[in-house]
């Protein structure tokens, strides 16, 4: 085994798609892995080919992030294990379904994983990483954190959750050498959208990324030390812009008096 200079990255929602991806790029960049979903053959799978494709160590914890005590044997993995570097919070589900049409069980079971399970991981392992002077998170948030009204509500408003708590971490950490990104992306091409309800030949094919790029653009940005990454967007001044627009706002956001054109009879 190769000395593992990198550490260990632990990836939530590994068995398919994004996180699989990741997997396997955080692999041959020298991580070693635990993977966690709940689909254990196709972890072991995917451990077993990375491991020899790659000569890492591939850890499988089969759980669901859903289910309390699984979600507890995970926080439990990150804050035990001293060699975790790099939290990658990936599991997450979706729906294209309104208001009027969408089953509130679901939209339940949505925002415990998109929501909970994230903010409970990264509450896990960033205590870790502040006593070992270094690590990394990475948020897979969506464009729809920032257009929620592009798919279902509940959903666009779990991924604005993820940016917003993202954003604050940032602030947090900023001084204890933890890196914390946001991966907002557009739409991908996994298993994702049979899953949200609405078939990914329904998407029109000049709006999908390969699930390959969009991971490659992501790793790209981390590297490049961004906070926020979105892997479609042609120019960066763009979100420079949104976000000199938001930080504009941030001293009116409070104040003593109401402004002008709230003062009734004034
Ligand atoms: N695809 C897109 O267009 C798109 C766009 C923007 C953002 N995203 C985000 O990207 C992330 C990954 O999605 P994907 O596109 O790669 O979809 P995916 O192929 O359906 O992958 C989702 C992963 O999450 C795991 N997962 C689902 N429920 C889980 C649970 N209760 N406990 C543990 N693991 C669970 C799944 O594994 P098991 O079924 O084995 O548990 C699977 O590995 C999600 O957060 C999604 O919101 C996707």
């Amino acid at each position: 085994m190769i000395e593992n200079l990198n550490g260990t990255a632990l990836i939530t929602g590994a068995s398919s798609g994004i996180g699989a991806i990741y997997a396997d790029r955080l692999a041959r960049r020298g991580y070693d892995l635990i993977l966690v979903a709940r689909n254990k053959a196709r972890l072991d799978a995917l451990a077993e080919r990375l491991a020899d494709d790659t000569g890492r160590a591939v850890e499988v914890v089969a759980a669901d992030l859903g289910n309390r005590d699984d979600l507890g044997r995970v926080e439990k993995v990150l804050r035990t294990d001293a060699s975790i570097t790099t939290l990658v919070n990936n599991a997450g589900i979706g729906a294209t379904a309104t208001l009027l049409s969408a089953d509130i069980v679901k939209m339940e079971e949505m925002i415990t994983l998109n929501v909970s399970a994230l903010t409970r991981l990264t509450y896990a392992a960033v205590p870790g990483f502040v006593k070992r002077g270094s690590g990394s998170v990475i948020n897979i948030a969506s464009i729809v954190g920032i257009a929620p009204e592009r798919l279902n509500g509940v959903y666009g408003g779990s991924k604005a959750f993820v940016l917003a708590f993202t954003v604050s971490l940032q602030k947090e950490l900023a001084d204890y050498n933890i890196r914390v990104q946001a991966v907002l992306p557009g739409a991908t091409a996994t298993d994702f959208w049979d899953i949200a309800g609405t078939p990914l030949e329904h998407i029109p094919s000049e709006i999908v990324m390969s699930a390959e790029d969009m991971v490659d653009a992501a790793l790209a940005g981390f590297d490049l030390g961004e906070r926020v990454t979105i892997p479609s967007l042609p120019d960066a001044a763009d979100w420079d812009a949104y976000e000199a627009a938001r930080q504009k706002l941030v001293p009116n956001l409070s104040r003593s008096v109401p402004a002008a054109r709230y003062r009734l009879g004034g």
